[in-house]
């Protein structure tokens, strides 16, 4: 993720950085994106980056440190922000928003989060470090029905049944400590170790978007930041699932019916085999884009 953000040239050409003052990003992760577009638009641009990750933020402050104050940030959960940005960022107004949903490669590989069943770490996942619902509640406690919805409607398991009752069976004997816990089960009742994608990795998809409520977010921040933006403003959303796509499809469809503005992407754009080559996130990437009716 960090240094090659995904679909760049896309992003950019979308968002026009030259025609605009202020970006916010409201995933900034490793600053990527923000880089490029401070890179790409007027010196006195600016750039307001949102992060529920201490560590992305931190990470971004290093590799954005050589654009000054032309950058702050705030710790959030995106929602959350949008929700109170009146207080959390007085007095601004963007004209460009920027959203790459999910979770970035650096969380995924850093060891402790409990992204990974490759390693034996805490079944944390929890792209916010300080927030209380972890994979651990989740596989500890939810219901075999909810266990089934988000291994298969959101991890996309076709046999989530099977490993949701494998997760109950298990609990009853004993609670999920690590993610090599989770792992094992999964690998059991799924009769596989290994193959071109590990028998764990919807299972774990599916939990994580959970913990994180993923799709709940952006649900939410997609008017939100709408209805933020300033007029003649535009909006680049980047989802890595069916689920969010379609979110970020129907908010940008119900936004042009209600005469907010128009589709800059009348169907999303997917990254090129040269960028799936060199960075394997890229290839589930779908960006859509829109723009705010009005002159800015
Ligand atoms: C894919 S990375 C973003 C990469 C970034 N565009 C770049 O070029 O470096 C996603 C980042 O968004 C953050 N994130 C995901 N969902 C979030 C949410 N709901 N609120 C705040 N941050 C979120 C994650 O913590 C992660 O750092």
């Amino acid at each position: 993720m960090a240094h090659v953000p995904v679909m760049a040239g896309d992003v950019m050409r979308l968002l026009d950085p030259p025609t605009s003052s202020l970006l916010v990003d409201l995933t900034v992760g490793a600053g990527g994106h923000a880089g490029e577009f401070l890179a790409a638009s007027s010196p006195t641009a600016r750039v307001l980056g949102v992060d529920r990750d201490p560590n992305a933020l931190a990470l971004a402050a290093e590799n954005l440190a050589s654009f000054g104050d032309r950058v702050t940030f705030v710790r959030s959960d995106f929602a959350g922000f949008l929700e109170r940005h009146d207080e959390l960022a007085p007095g601004l107004t963007p004209d460009t928003i920027v959203l790459d949903a999910g979770v970035s490669s650096m969380q995924l590989d850093e060891p402790s989060r409990g992204f990974s069943f490759r390693e034996d770490e805490p079944l944390l996942m929890t792209m916010d470090p300080d927030a209380t619902l972890t994979a651990a509640h989740v596989v500890n406690r939810m219901s075999l029905d909810d266990l089934t919805h988000a291994i298969g409607a959101l991890g996309g398991e076709p046999r989530a049944r099977r490993i949701a009752q494998a997760i109950v069976d298990r609990r009853r004997l004993r609670r999920f400590r690590t993610t090599g816990d989770l792992r094992v089960v999964i690998e059991d009742a799924l009769r596989r170790r290994g193959g071109r994608i590990h028998p764990a990795t919807r299972t774990f998809q599916g939990i994580r978007m959970v913990v994180n409520d993923e799709l709940g977010q952006l649900e939410r921040a997609i008017p939100r930041a709408l209805d933020w933006l300033a007029p003649g403003g535009r909006i680049a959303v980047i989802a890595f699932h069916s689920g969010e796509d379609r979110v970020v499809k129907n908010a940008f469809r119900d936004a042009k019916r209600d005469g907010l503005g128009s589709l800059l992407t009348k169907k999303p754009l997917v990254a090129d085999n040269d960028e799936i080559r060199i960075n394997r996130r890229s290839r589930s990437a779908r960006l859509r884009a829109f723009h705010k009716a009005g002159s800015s």
